[in-house]
């Protein structure tokens, strides 16, 4: 089914591209001499309202596509824009605002609670008077799932799923249209895994997010997924629905979805599909 197609059965008829990849080169130097180059001439285009999974090896530059798209990272060659704008333009105050990231890392302020971990964006741009900022940050609290009786407590005292929560409540914040996942169901137990999934999916849907989320793991892209960008060659090698990914002919893609992970993952899916006739995982989610 052709992207267009999906976006429209999910109620997102206006296609629009969000960010924008071209001819992008990135590389890092090398001690010694030299350069390493992790991306060569990529191109990439993010609609508005999808959530575009990228994958890839590990190493590919995954991540570092990411930081370009957030302006953390300067391109040797090539333009990124997001929103319309140049990247660059993006970064300093209120760049939370227009985009809310969720690191591979977690990476919450360990000497901060909960509240003042999801706050932390709103003080910083200066943007609201304090007893706002609190109600703000309790508000988005609420919103992924925790109770205001976990406003006070330390990053130390939560749980992996509950920290992945604060970490996106904290990206949340300032109500960006835009979303970046790196990994975000990474070192979760399944429950919680689907938990968190399940999650995005009602924000995705209830707050008209365009996410663009980095993950190896399987259940999480078919769960989630509106389109797929395959990393390999330094380059986008395809950027289509699912299935369209699959039908691809490439040895990542068959290590990737046709390994034995990668069929069991199918396998669940077909699974929940019959189990559930009625749901959006049937429809193709
Ligand atoms: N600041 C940096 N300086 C030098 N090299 C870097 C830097 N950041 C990333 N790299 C290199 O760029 C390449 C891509 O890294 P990246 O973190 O984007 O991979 P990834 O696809 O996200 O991998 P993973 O799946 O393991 O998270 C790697 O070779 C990495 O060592
Ligand atoms: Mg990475």
């Amino acid at each position: 089914m052709a992207p267009d197609t999906l976006l429209a059965e999910r109620g997102l008829a206006q296609v629009e591209s969000v960010i924008e990849v071209r001819g992008l080169w990135s590389a890092f130097p090398v001690p010694g001499g030299g350069q390493v180059v992790v991306h060569k001439d990529l191109d990439l285009t993010v609609h508005r309202g999808e959530v575009l999974t990228l994958v890839g090896g590990s190493g590919t530059g995954k991540t570092v596509l990411l930081r370009q798209m957030l302006g953390l990272n300067t391109p040797a060659k090539g333009t990124v824009t997001v929103l319309g704008r140049p990247v660059a333009e993006l970064a300093g105050p209120g760049a939370a605002a227009r985009v809310g990231m969720l690191f591979q890392q977690g990476a919450l302020f360990s000497a901060f609670n909960v509240l003042d971990n999801i706050a932390f964006p709103l003080r910083e741009a200066n943007a609201l008077p304090e007893e706002l900022v609190r109600e703000a940050a309790l508000l988005k609290l609420q919103m992924v799932g925790l109770k205001p009786t976990d406003a006070h407590k330390m990053p130390a005292e939560l749980s992996g799923g509950m920290i992945k929560r604060v970490a996106l409540a904290r990206a949340l914040v300032m109500d960006p249209p835009l979303l970046m996942l790196d990994e975000p169901t990474a070192g979760l137990d399944p429950d919680s895994s689907d938990a968190f999934c399940d999650l995005l999916r009602s924000l995705h849907q209830e707050l008209g997010l365009t996410v663009v989320m980095v993950t190896h793991d399987l259940d999480t892209l078919f769960a989630l997924s509106t389109r797929v960008a395959v990393l390999a060659e330094q380059r986008v090698i395809i950027a289509a629905s699912v299935e369209e990914v699959l039908a691809f002919d490439h040895p990542f893609i068959h290590h990737f979805f046709l390994g034995e992970r990668g069929l069991r993952a199918m396998e669940m899916l077909r699974d929940r599909k019959t189990a559930a006739p009625g749901t959006e995982l049937a429809k193709g989610q």
